[in-house]
């Protein structure tokens, strides 16, 4: 247990260092109102692996940071658009407060009993989360290219039939500590649910069906949207996907390509995925449908720890961990098929679901009680399965994250469904 916990804690920062390896410029800019400068995610990671782990969550307990500058890294203070105005500390000074939390944080790894490393396991979570939002940001910065592409995906498939039966009956929804031991607050406890009969998607909705949506007037049809899509689709003047420059090509990391049909399509917003969901005679799934189709195993009545069984992650499975810089075509992955046969549910593109984020029966908040508290009941949707942004230590098939249903920045996309 230490020594995974350890090997997560650096694979965070090896991708947090890697990320920000750039000129100062482009680490102090905020390249969109919608984030922070990469310089503030920078110590934003190390100002709260010391809050939670070495000041025992207790902002008021003295830390390595003058008071003033610690404050500067609390983002319920700090809104977004007003980190890149706020006196931050440069990144040399960043990275070196950084390790030398690190530091400290190694030492008491040491001296920590196995069962009491779930904060540390969170922690790795919180910075991989921040290294998935600072490849948002990269993907938002105007300019040529700063990132290379590590890693090679695996061609596409057709895949035939489209769609998977769900039938209907009991599913275990969420997990606990004793099955999941680094699970957040907002994913446990476990509890029984009756769901009915669905079809599911096999794989994610591409960009080749995004493109007919488009062809067939999709944004332009006020009856396939909801009343407040289509009132944002008006004000916002959506066209098309994000970063889609409306001459077949898109804009990635930098660069100008041609949009690759058999691709996820990605940077749709909820109200776009609904009104193709519409459209396509589909709805979106709930997020109790996707989570049984990822992960309930009918033959054992009980939960799969992956679609694909109890193994972790590997690249003939899931694109995980950032290095593509996409998702992979849809059919890549037929070795990643749950029991029900849904593919690509883990990795790719986070899906959107028709569920807004509330707490499970019995919810308890963990340590970080405002990671998750502040947000349930808002304005958000659930988005379930993680991008190929994400790192196989922070996703599993009861992970949940969530967003306004307008935001299409992240690597969202979606999944059809269809009552069963
Ligand atoms: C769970 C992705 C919605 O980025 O707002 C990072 C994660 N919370 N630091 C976010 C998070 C605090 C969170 N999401
Ligand atoms: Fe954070």
């Amino acid at each position: 247990m230490h020594d995974s916990v350890v090997r997560d804690l650096e694979l965070a920062r090896g991708r947090t260092l890697g990320l920000t390896d750039l000129d100062e410029p482009t680490l102090v800019a905020q390249h969109d109102p919608l984030m922070s400068p990469l310089v503030w995610d920078l110590a934003h990671v190390g100002q709260q692996e010391e809050l939670w782990l070495l000041r025992g969550g207790d902002p008021s307990r003295p830390g390595m940071l003058p008071a003033e500058v610690d404050a500067l890294y609390d983002a319920f203070k700090h809104p977004r658009a007003e980190r890149p105005s706020l006196p931050l500390m440069p990144p040399v000074e960043a990275r070196a407060y950084d390790h030398e939390v690190r530091g400290r944080v190694l030492d008491l790894i040491e001296r920590t009993p196995a069962d009491d490393l779930f904060t540390a396991g969170m922690v790795v979570q919180h910075e991989e989360q921040h290294d998935e939002t600072m490849l948002a940001t990269l993907q938002l910065r105007q300019g040529p290219p700063v990132l290379l592409e590590r890693r090679s995906l695996p061609p596409g498939r057709r895949v035939e039939p489209d769609r998977v039966l769900v039938p209907g009956g009991p599913f275990t929804l969420g997990v606990d500590a004793a099955t999941e031991p680094f699970s957040l607050d907002n994913e446990r406890p476990a509890h029984a649910v009756q769901v009915g009969p669905f079809w599911i998607g096999r794989v994610p909705v591409s960009n080749r069906q995004w493109l007919e949506f488009i062809g067939d007037g999709g944004y332009e049809r006020p009856e396939l949207w909801s009343s407040r899509g289509w009132t944002h689709r008006t004000h916002a003047g959506l066209q098309r996907p994000l970063f889609w420059t409306g001459h077949g090509t898109r804009r990635r990391f930098g660069h100008e390509e041609e949009i690759p049909p058999g691709e996820p399509v990605q940077h749709v917003s909820y109200f776009e995925a609904e009104a193709f969901a519409r459209w396509s005679g589909g709805r979106l799934p709930t997020e109790t449908e996707w989570e049984k189709a990822c992960a309930w195993d009918p033959a054992t009545r009980s939960r799969r720890r992956w679609p694909w069984g109890s193994e972790p992650p590997d690249p003939e499975r899931a694109n995980l961990g950032g290095l593509g810089l996409r998702p992979a075509p849809v059919g890549a992955f037929p070795a990643g098929a749950s029991a029900y046969g849904a593919e690509q549910m883990i990795g790719d593109v986070w899906e959107w679901t028709s569920s807004d984020f509330v707490p499970w029966p019995g919810f308890t908040p963990m340590i970080y009680r405002d990671y998750s508290v502040p947000f349930f009941g808002g304005d958000y949707k659930v988005l379930r399965g993680g991008s190929w942004a994400v790192a196989p230590s922070t996703i599993r098939p009861s992970f949940r994250n969530w967003d306004h249903p307008i935001r299409r920045q992240i690597f969202t996309g979606l999944r059809l469904a269809w009552d069963g």
